[in-house]
């Protein structure tokens, strides 16, 4: 293999830092309505058995993310603009395209929310694994049969070796993600990509399968990267959670600490969406008010601004960077000590977070400086505004969440999903 950036893989032997450093990460859509500014400069790493989610609504680049990941970025309108991405001492940006063929599969594998866009439908589920399996391992047609009736019965696949000869559509929908998980382990990759793996599954069959994936991924020490717009499947699933708005990370934590502080308003709104399984009486479930923006546009300010109850007229024009929550903390990017960092002029407080809106006296979110000027110019008979005046004007509360009192939806308990 060519390309090496680390000496963690030269020697053969497990070296200290994350398997997965994704650093300034830009990928660009280059369509006939203009550039698509599909992500924005991410950075994240993932340590080697831990399982990272990565949540957010849809469109907000977390699929594209992990093609870029892959080198998989439709061709030829998605590129890598920028950033790096090493993996195991390897920069996957740069590696030659017959060393990432031998990489997929073998020392990452993916799965896909619809598994029969992955598997073939013409061929049977033995051919497609025992090819799978000696494109890259040196065995005998018998031994990756035999290969294959292990794993397909490790994944709970009744009597694996006669449903070998079937073909996908025999299989149900949850049967067929579990021969996905199969495939994906049978070279014990090292990192394995989950794309909203169990979206199209029922609400009990998506708690097995996720069950089993975690039970196979820990039993043999494999590093997630789990993809989902659904923070109650990450709930028992991760260790860290990283959450994705329009194209950038806007808030990092450790799975604890991300429903016990969450601290960036999309954040807050997403928790305030999720039912809570736990809870004694129904709460309301507050869909989030507006829409993600148009990513043809170059982001300019928060992106989140226009859909948040906090923002400041700054908002409008410049877009934060992650920061520790607790200002001047060491930043520790991965593990279970990582640090807790967010994108935000105006986080709510903890109060404010469990409510779903700001309680500060008299606080009103920042109307838009054009609009705003506008407004005042017209009632004021064209007297220019000033920020001040653009911050206290009476009567725009922005949009809000209008959660009740009664705390933050909990994340489901373990064997309640
Ligand atoms: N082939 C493409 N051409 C142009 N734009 C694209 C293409 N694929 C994705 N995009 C854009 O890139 C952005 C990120 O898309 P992505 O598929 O990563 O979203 P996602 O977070 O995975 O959403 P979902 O939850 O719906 O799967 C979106 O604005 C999307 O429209
Ligand atoms: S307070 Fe400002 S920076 Fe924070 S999410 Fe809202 S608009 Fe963005
Ligand atoms: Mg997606």
């Amino acid at each position: 293999m060519t390309a090496p950036v680390s000496t963690r893989r030269r020697d053969g032997i497990a070296e200290a830092g994350p398997l997965l450093q994704v650093s300034d990460l830009v990928v660009r859509f280059s369509t006939h309505d203009g550039t698509v500014h599909a992500v924005n400069g991410i950075s994240f790493q993932v340590e080697a058995g831990e399982t990272v989610g990565l949540v957010g609504e849809s469109g907000c680049g977390k699929s594209v993310t992990n093609l870029a990941i892959m080198r998989l970025l439709p061709k030829p309108a998605g590129r890598i603009a920028g950033g790096r991405v090493e993996f195991d001492g390897l920069d996957l940006v740069q590696l030659a395209e017959a060393d990432m063929r031998d990489l997929r599969g073998k020392e990452i594998a993916m799965i896909f929310q619809d598994p029969m866009t992955s598997l073939n439908p013409v061929l049977t589920i033995e051919e497609q694994m025992t090819e799978t399996i000696r494109a890259h391992r040196k065995i005998t047609r018998q031994e990756s049969r035999d290969r294959s009736i292990e794993l397909l019965g490790m994944v709970g696949i009744p009597n694996p070796e006669s449903r070998l000869s079937s073909f996908p559509h025999q299989f149900s929908g949850g049967m067929r993600q579990r021969v996905m998980i199969a495939m994906a382990l049978a070279l014990e990759p090292k990192l394995m990509i989950a794309d909203e793996p169990t979206t199209a599954l029922d609400v009990t069959i998506q708690a097995q399968v996720l069950e089993l994936l975690r039970d196979l991924t820990e039993r043999a020490g494999t590093s997630v990267i789990l993809i989902t717009h659904d923070l109650g499947v990450v709930a028992g699933m991760t260790q860290r959670i990283n959450v994705m708005y329009a194209g950038f990370i806007v808030e990092t934590a450790t799975t604890p600490e991300l429903f016990a502080a969450p601290s960036h308003p999309y954040t807050v709104g997403l928790l305030h969406s999720i039912p809570r399984l736990n809870a004694e009486r129904h709460e309301p479930l507050i869909p989030i008010e507006g829409a993600p923006p148009d990513q043809r546009r170059a982001p300019t300010g928060c992106p989140f601004a226009p859909r948040c109850a906090w923002r400041l007229p700054v908002c409008w024009t410049d877009n934060p960077a992650l920061a520790p929550v607790a200002p001047g903390s060491r930043i520790v990017t991965s593990g279970p000590g990582a640090t807790h960092l967010i994108a935000c002029h105006n986080p709510p407080t903890a109060e404010e977070a469990a409510v779903g809106r700001p309680q500060r006296p008299g606080f009103v979110a920042a109307p838009p400086p054009g609009i705003v000027v506008d407004e005042l110019a017209a009632s004021l008979e064209a007297t220019p505004a000033t920020a001040d005046e653009v911050v206290i004007m009476a009567g725009d509360e922005g949009p809000v969440s209008a959660a009740g009192a009664a705390g933050l939806p909990l994340p489901p308990e373990e064997g309640e999903r």
